[in-house]
Order: C-alpha cells, then sequence, then structure tokens
C-alpha cells in the first residue's frame, strides 16, 4: 500500500503542518508509511502511483486554502477509481466556521476515490495572530491517525 499525504499550510506557526507530521508518524508507527509533500512539493509527486491519497488543509474563507484548492483542480480528469483517500483540516470551533474537508472529499469522491474514514477537523485558537491548536486536538488528531492506519486495506 502506496499511501500519498499532500497538505497544505498557511500561517506561520504551520498548525496544519504539525498535523500533517503527527498523521505521518503515527502511521508509520502502525506499520503504514506515508510519503508526505506540503503542496507547494507536490508536482514532482502523481497521484496515480499511489493507493491511498490522503489530503490536508487549513479551512480558509469556509473552504480549503487556495493552494489545495489548486492542487485538487490539477487532479480533475485524473482516472483514482480503486484508490482510498481521507482528508483532514484545521478550522476554528465554531458554527460558521464551514469545512474543508467536506470540498475536499467531494472532489477525491468525483476523481473516483472512496473515503476510507470520517475525516479529521483539528481545531484551533488564535493568540493575538497566532493560531495553535486547541488543548486535547493533538491526542485526537494521533487516534485519528491510528484509526486510519488501522482501516486502509491490507494489500493494495
Ligand atoms: C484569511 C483567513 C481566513 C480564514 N477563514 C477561516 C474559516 O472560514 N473558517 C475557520 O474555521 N477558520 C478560518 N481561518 C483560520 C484558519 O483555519 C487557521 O488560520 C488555520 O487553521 C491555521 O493553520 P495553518 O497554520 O496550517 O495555516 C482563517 C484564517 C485566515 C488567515
Amino acid at each position: 500500500m502506496r499511501v500519498l499525504m499532500v497538505y497544505d499550510t498557511v500561517s506561520e506557526a504551520k498548525v496544519t503542518g504539525k498535523v500533517a507530521d503527527a498523521v505521518a508518524a503515527v502511521m508509520s508507527e502502525g506499520g503504514v508509511p506515508v510519503e508526505a509533500y506540503f503542496v507547494g512539493d507536490a508536482k514532482k509527486v502523481d497521484a496515480r502511483d499511489y493507493d491511498c491519497l490522503i489530503v490536508g488543509a487549513p479551512t480558509m474563507a469556509w473552504r480549503p486554502s487556495r493552494r489545495m484548492k489548486e492542487f485538487l483542480a490539477g487532479l480533475e480528469g485524473s482516472d483514482l477509481s480503486g484508490k482510498v483517500a481521507a482528508t483532514f483540516d484545521t478550522q476554528l470551533r465554531s458554527s460558521v466556521s464551514g469545512n474543508a474537508t467536506k470540498h475536499m472529499e467531494k472532489s477525491l469522491t468525483r476523481l473516483g476515490c472512496r473515503i476510507a474514514v470520517p475525516s479529521l477537523l483539528a481545531y484551533v485558537e488564535s493568540e493575538g495572530n497566532v493560531y495553535k491548536l486547541k488543548s486535547g486536538e493533538m491526542e485526537k488528531v494521533k487516534a485519528w491517525g491510528r484509526d486510519l492506519a488501522k482501516a486502509l486495506p491490507k494489500q493494495a
């Protein structure tokens, strides 16, 4: 099972990047190595070469960050049927936050992917202009990574 992760992270605190690192680390510890790429470097890879695609982005203006939207738009026309996918985002915990994962899942499903597990919403808070994960969220992130590793088909 080859697993590709593509994530974006925008703020200086790189919160979504830290979530991505933690998910990749626990999955690798669980026997599922993950090849993780910052979205700005993802042109080097072809999603069609992988069995599983994990995408993560900050929620910005109720949607995935601009670079993630561009990455997903770039996949349009690729046949990813037979592959599994999972999504995560970082967002404020509010009824008006929106949800980047919903949009990312829709794009991946349209390309033919099957969603392996419910998406991860990692909640952030800000101190001034600096974002950080809320208390307890990193444990939730790691548990999600472990669950995802277990949910993936053992053989590609
Ligand atoms: C321009 C801008 C728009 C944002 N829009 C939303 C939003 O619609 N919903 C939300 O929950 N958080 C929103 N946020 C907060 C981001 O989700 C937060 O900055 C992000 O989780 C930080 O992750 P990063 O460090 O990986 O960039 C916004 C932040 C910025 C700077």
